[in-house]
């Protein structure tokens, strides 16, 4: 039986006009009760009219009066050698003083995936079989072997959805090498879901509330109710390297986009690449009413997102592939303070709990709505945003669909993998031989971190394909 004070939330939910969630309470039985009892504890039910007051405000505010410019400030790009060298110094020197931690939003559903269990245990088809979250580590680990084995602390940011399967996971696998106390998991919130007429909490069933994931934008909240900040505070990191789970390409800790982002005495630093087309589908770093932001493709017209540089650039070109730096003076004493005002409205098929047939019931169409906030909705408090402009092939290749896909699949994330390991062994002076679509080649992460150290093993040496290195 629960310790838990029915009365007390009782009248928590009456005071915040929610009173309907207890409708069934005494239909249910003893254990049924405490569960419910447990979700209405945890959840902030004072709250909750003021972050959908600020979510619909936020929805009207989207009425096109902001005027959307191209990003102002000057964008650094990867193909300058200039670049690349300095600020890769001064990101290992960071990393060496353990100044840089890592962080993974992996508290997704993955659905279009449609993966059956946290997208960073999926398996994406290399012939090691490492899965995403494998491949991070490993990078992790060589990355730590280049910066004299300095404490790089890899936060894991999980949803009540995936939270202990990935902690298992984690666990089973002795945490693919890096020391048990420099991983980190901790769970992004939920929120209820709602009714888009009068804000009512729907009811999934008569003893559970329907709750989502509150977007990746719950890692700002999620990282202070954590503690996560302060242990970032008491461990001297000033450095977060932010990133999703989805891109196999991922450079995690990337001393290059860190070291930059220090170099421009950044406080929100955005790794982007460049659009393929005008109208990919992605969204990019300008800004509205001089603040920079990421502006969804829907919200610029076609004459802007054709429009091209005196170089043929596109101007609206930034793609955001969610690969964020923040100083953890930025997060403590600019967003922190502001988090209450990011939600947006998304309107979903939210399964309800129908009283005439007594069972949950999945709609066809939209019934209702969640809140949620996205991590770049904190970009206008920047003062001092840094933009490097990274390599398509070699940084970015997300996992967002299912195998047989033509875009952004675990297919293309393989073949990706593949040919930047080809194009490693070539640039450290190896030459290929074989039929190079024949299979998959490999270079594991322990190997190589960005291409680095491969000269003594394939300098001057035929390597055929397909190869494991
Ligand atoms: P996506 O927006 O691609 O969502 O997330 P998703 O859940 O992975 O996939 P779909 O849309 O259901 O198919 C981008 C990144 O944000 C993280 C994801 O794990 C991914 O790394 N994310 C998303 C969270 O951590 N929490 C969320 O609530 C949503």
């Amino acid at each position: 039986m629960t310790s838990l004070d029915e009365a007390k939330i009782r009248a928590r939910y009456e005071a915040a006009g929610q009173g309907h969630v207890f409708r069934y309470f005494e239909e249910l039985s003893s254990n049924e009760k405490d569960v419910l009892l447990q979700q209405l504890h945890d959840i902030q039910v004072e709250k909750l009219a003021s972050l959908l007051e600020a979510a619909r405000t936020d929805s009207l505010s989207n009425d096109h009066t902001q005027t959307i410019t191209p990003f102002s400030k000057h964008v650094g790009r990867t193909t300058d050698p200039n670049v690349v060298q300095s600020a890769y110094s001064r990101g290992i020197e960071a990393l060496s003083q353990g100044q840089v931690a890592a962080l993974v939003l992996a508290g997704g559903q993955g659905t279009r995936l449609g993966f059956d269990g946290p997208k960073g245990c999926y398996d994406i088809g290399l012939p090691s079989g490492k899965t995403l979250f494998q491949l991070l580590s490993e990078r992790l680990c060589k990355l730590k072997c280049l910066t004299s084995d300095a404490s790089i602390p890899f936060y894991i940011m999980t949803s009540p959805i995936n939270h202990q399967e990935t902690v298992d996971y984690f666990q089973q696998h002795e945490y693919f090498g890096l020391s048990k106390d420099d991983v980190l998991f901790f769970q992004q919130g939920m929120l209820p879901c709602l009714t888009e007429d009068d804000g009512k909490i729907i009811m999934e069933t008569p003893s559970t509330v329907a709750m989502a994931p509150d977007g990746n934008g719950g890692i700002y909240p999620s990282l202070q109710q954590s503690g996560m900040m302060d242990d970032m505070i008491q461990r001297g990191i000033h450095y977060l390297h932010v990133f999703s789970i989805d891109n196999a390409l991922t450079k995690i800790a990337d001393p290059t986009f860190v070291g930059y982002c220090i170099q421009q005495n950044a406080d929100c630093g955005n790794k982007v690449v460049w659009k393929v087309g005008p109208h990919e589908k992605v969204g990019v770093i300008a800004e509205k009413d001089g603040t920079p932001c990421v502006v969804e493709y829907s919200e610029i017209s076609t004459e802007m997102a054709e429009r091209v540089d005196d170089q043929g650039r596109l101007v609206f070109g930034a793609g955001n592939i969610c690969n964020h730096f923040y100083t953890i003076d930025f997060l403590r004493d600019k967003v922190m303070p502001n988090l209450g005002t990011l939600y947006h409205i998304a309107r979903k098929k939210i399964p309800y709990w129908d009283e005439s047939t007594r069972q949950t019931v999945t709609p066809e169409t939209n019934n209702g709505i969640k809140l949620e906030s996205f991590i770049f909705d904190i970009f206008p408090f920047a003062e001092r945003m840094a933009i490097l402009d990274t390599e398509r092939d070699e940084e970015f290749s997300p996992v967002k669909n299912a195998p047989g896909s033509d875009t952004d699949s675990p297919d293309t994330a393989r073949q990706h993998l593949s040919q930047q390991a080809q194009k490693w062994v070539i640039a450290a002076g190896g030459t290929l031989t074989g039929n190079r679509d024949s299979g998959i080649c490999e270079i594991s992460p322990l190997t190589s971190y960005g291409g680095e150290g491969l000269d003594e093993l394939v300098k001057g040496k035929t390597i055929e394909c397909p190869f494991n290195l």
